[in-house]
């Protein structure tokens, strides 16, 4: 579906297009049910990615209240994934030797896609992402941050799951790894951006 930039809408036709966004989103609930129902490790469509960051930029831009109620957690899962996987300022959480482990946790994954029947790079992304999580986890913790037991959980699920693994890793299994990666720093450590100086 073609949408005109909603920069150059009037008053009147963004009501309008307001009720076009509502009605497309029905449309989209019923045509892709397990993109909606909080299934992380599915890569969303390029259409669903470019219809949801569209949403995100009108929310944020006109401040509608009639799109306010939309479930944030859709929005949030459509972070598109970079191909080639590599860090980039989007990802950026403002907190240099954060931002630097990050990095290094993306060169981790992408060194697993390129060598899916090494033991040493298996073992490198566990370790990178184990003194990653601490070092986020420290932080929180001196912080009292609120979402440090939510957020710890969540590294806690990733670490199981990849400590489980068994080689050759799979494409299902980089995959999953890409995606969490991705939603994770934009949806989960996003949240602690500017709250842990
Ligand atoms: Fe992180
Ligand atoms: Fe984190």
């Amino acid at each position: 579906m073609y949408i005109e930039p909603y920069a150059t809408l009037s008053i009147n036709t963004e009501i309008a297009f307001c009720l076009l966004v509502l009605r497309t989103i029905l449309r989209i609930t019923a045509r892709a049910p397990r993109s909606l129902k909080g299934i992380r490790t599915l890569q969303p469509s390029k259409q669903f990615v470019h219809f949801t960051q569209l949403l995100r930029n009108l929310i944020a831009s006109k401040n509608w209240k009639c799109l306010e109620g939309i479930d944030r957690r859709t929005l949030k899962m459509t972070h598109p994934i970079p191909e080639p996987f590599k860090w980039d300022n989007t990802f950026k959480v403002f907190y240099d030797h954060l931002d630097g482990e990050h990095q290094n946790l993306f060169a981790s994954i992408f060194d697993l896609a390129e060598n899916k029947n090494s033991q040493d790079a298996l073992n490198k992304l566990i370790g990178v992402a184990k003194d990653h999580f601490d070092s986020e986890e420290v932080m929180m913790k001196q912080k009292d941050f609120h979402d440090h037991d939510n957020h710890k959980e969540a590294h806690d699920g990733f670490l199981d799951k990849v400590k489980g693994w068994k080689l050759p890793v799979n494409d299902d299994q980089v995959k999953y790894a890409k995606n969490w990666l991705v939603h994770h720093i934009k949806v989960t450590d996003f949240k602690y951006k500017d709250q842990l100086h």
